[in-house]
């Protein structure tokens, strides 16, 4: 359960009532995403989840062109403490297909981000930051819930 000391807090939930409205919310997460190390997004296709990283992108200074790697399956973006590595498990069907990847190798080299990771969530790394981007239910335009948790 969340509570005020941010130290103690494992998950939280935020709005965003348009894109610009997340970019902010990832700028904010920015401190926590770098303290897990390995970010899980998640949610249906076009929650969200690539803008997310995008704007992730531009918080920790890349400025690259990030775009989404689901049919590259994994990108690499940036130098020295500024690298970030974006996979997409959404057209893979096992986790031998995942594990094929080597991420393991990239895992402490940055930051990773994993669009679609709930699909194997047994085989994400320990310590990995989940957050769930989801359309708000009562609103059919911008409006996402945004909720995160690191237990
Ligand atoms: N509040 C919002 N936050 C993020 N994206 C939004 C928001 N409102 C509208 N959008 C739009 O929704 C789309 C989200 O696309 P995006 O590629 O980021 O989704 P995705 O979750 O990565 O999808 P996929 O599952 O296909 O990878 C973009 O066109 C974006 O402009
Ligand atoms: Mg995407």
């Amino acid at each position: 359960m969340a509570t005020d000391n941010p130290a103690k807090k494992h998950s939280g939930e935020h709005i965003a009532r348009n894109v610009q409205e997340t970019a902010l919310i990832a700028a904010d997460l920015l401190p926590l995403m770098l303290k897990s190390g390995v970010v899980s997004l998640e949610g249906p296709l076009g929650a969200g989840k690539t803008h997310f990283v995008k704007a992730t992108a531009l918080a920790m200074g890349i400025t690259e062109d990030v775009t989404s790697p689901t049919f590259t399956l994994l990108q690499s973006y940036g130098v020295g403490g500024s690298r970030m590595h974006h996979s997409d498990w959404y057209r893979l069907e096992s986790e031998s297909e995942v594990l094929a990847l080597g991420l393991e190798d990239y895992y402490g080299d940055g930051m990773m981000f994993i669009e679609w990771g709930d699909k194997f969530s047994s085989i994400l790394p320990p310590g990995t930051l989940r957050i769930r981007i989801e359309p708000h239910l009562e609103d059919a335009g911008e409006v996402r819930v945004i909720r995160w948790s690191n237990h």
